[in-house]
């Protein structure tokens, strides 16, 4: 054998594997058809974080009148293509980096599309590389829909969204998802009249309800279009524009269409075993050790069945996967995965949500509103909350929920308490810093307990 150990895609879970194997002491090779980094650095949650950034200068310049700061609003703008650059710049930077440290761990990177030919054969450009393992990371690609019209040149997937270099008057986008909910507040922000059609009654279906409820509610306060429960039948094309008809709401005109509607895994990579590695619907299936069926070969990230489709879960997939290959025996623990969304405010969950969680155990729900908590106020903002669910007999914690400022930061504090299994009794104990956005989760699992001193008492 050539290697130790093959892996092919250099996404968040092909690159730790790769990483991982090689501090192992394994030969490593990964297979990169394009640039490492995958779509979180070159396509997803890294470029749409410097629009999210940049629509949140907006909102605080839109706001400084409140700390008495004189800004002529009306003269403010976004210049496109100076944005695109930025982004295009933060890539770059993290994409060579992951590439030095590649480079630095001794990994072989081999440029080019790679698929497998056997259990031990990787073949990539007409050369073939024996491994002993394989790893499979071949992420996933934008989901499309069977609807007449969708492939009008002006409904883009989000990698088509991030090269967009001039402001879109009117922009749609069909999916309420995530993604669609991300950038619609980025475009928003940066004064697109936007419209947001979603299949489902709400607004990021996965999260919690009162989540989904919030993103609704600030959502058309700021004057994005939403429209639930709504079924597209086609788009159609007037004077180069697309036209969205969504049944009993007539047509929604756009200069730009978004189609945010879920990924699809890539398992262009299985090659030649395709049909002998069991995948279900389209996602191929992998044991807690990341193995699939065959012997050796293994699967990692959002090409991995069961598992949440985001990096932070892919690098966990990534390591297991490496480790078990090179000879140990270890198990991918999933069961406390962060979610975030970049809206304004942010949003974030971990565990059961509150409507899954009510359905399994008997709960008790804490909530703090930031609309009283010191940081929030002093911050010019007033929106948000965190959210405890809390099994009522032993006061374990199921779920946390969030919206407000630094959401998608805070929730690491539910995860490691969790993780930890620390009880709501114990945390509503632990002194945290006053005044911060933190305290609010105190104060969320006092209040599940009934003894919230900064909210009325109940009756
Ligand atoms: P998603 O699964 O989050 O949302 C897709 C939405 O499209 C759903 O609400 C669905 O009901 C709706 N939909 C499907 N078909 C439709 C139709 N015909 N008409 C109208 N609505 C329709 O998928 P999204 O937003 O594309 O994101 C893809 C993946 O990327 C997700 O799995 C997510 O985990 C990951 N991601 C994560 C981010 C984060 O953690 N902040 C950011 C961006 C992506």
């Amino acid at each position: 054998m050539d290697y130790d150990v093959a892996v092919i895609g250099g996404g968040p879970a092909g690159y730790v594997a790769a990483i991982k194997a090689a501090q192992l002491g394994g030969r490593v090779v990964m297979f990169e058809k394009d640039v490492v980094g995958g779509t979180c650095l070159n396509r997803g949650c890294i470029p749409t974080k410097t629009y999210v950034k940049a629509a949140e200068y907006l909102h605080h310049i839109r706001n400084a009148k409140t700390f008495g700061i004189t800004v002529d609003v009306g003269s403010v703008s976004v210049d496109m293509p100076r944005l695109v650059a930025f982004k295009d710049t933060v890539v770059k930077k993290l994409t060579g980096g992951v590439a030095s440290l590649l480079k630095s761990n001794g990994v072989e990177v081999t440029r080019g599309e790679a698929k497998l030919e056997d259990e031990h054969t990787v073949s990539s450009d007409d050369k073939r590389f024996s491994a002993k393992n394989v790893i499979l990371c071949g992420g996933s690609l934008s989901g499309r829909i069977p609807v007449p019209g969708i492939d009008h040149p002006k409904v883009l997937t989000s990698d088509g969204m991030l090269e967009v270099r001039e402001i879109p008057r009117r922009l749609a986008v069909i999916g309420g998802g995530v993604i669609g909910c991300e950038i619609a507040t980025a475009f928003r922000a940066f004064g697109s009249e936007v419209t947001v059609v979603e299949a489902l009654p709400r607004l990021v279906g996965t999260m919690d309800g009162e989540i989904s409820d919030s993103v609704l509610k600030t959502f058309r306060k700021n004057g994005i279009k939403v429209l639930l429960d709504a079924k597209l039948a086609s788009v159609s094309d007037r004077n180069g524009s697309p036209v969205l008809s969504v049944e009993g709401e007539g047509d929604i005109e756009a200069d730009i269409v978004l189609l945010s509607v879920g990924r699809s895994p890539d398992l262009t990579c299985l090659g030649a075993m395709s049909g002998k590695i069991t995948a279900e619907r389209g996602r191929i299936i992998a044991d807690d050790h990341m193995r699939t069926n065959i012997n050796g070969v293994f699967a990692a990230g959002d090409i991995a069945a069961g598992r949440p489709m985001l990096a932070h879960a892919a690098f966990k997939m990534g390591e297991i996967a490496a480790s078990n290959a090179m000879g140990r025996d270890e198990k991918a623990n999933l069961k406390n995965v962060p979610g975030c969304l970049y809206t304004i405010p942010e949003a974030s969950s971990v565990g059961l949500t509150e409507e899954d969680a009510k359905a399994k155990y008997d709960i008790l729900v804490g909530k703090f509103p930031m609309a009283v908590n010191g940081r929030t106020l002093a911050s010019g903002e007033h929106g948000g909350f965190i959210k405890v669910i809390v099994e009522k007999k032993y006061g374990e914690i199921l779920g946390v929920h969030m919206v407000g400022e630094s959401a998608t930061e805070l929730i690491s504090e539910a995860a490691v308490i969790m993780e930890m299994e620390i009880t709501a009794h114990e945390a509503a104990e632990i002194i945290h810093p006053h005044p911060t956005f933190s305290e609010a989760f105190m104060e969320a699992c006092a209040d599940a307990l009934g003894r919230c001193v900064h909210l009325p008492a109940k009756k």
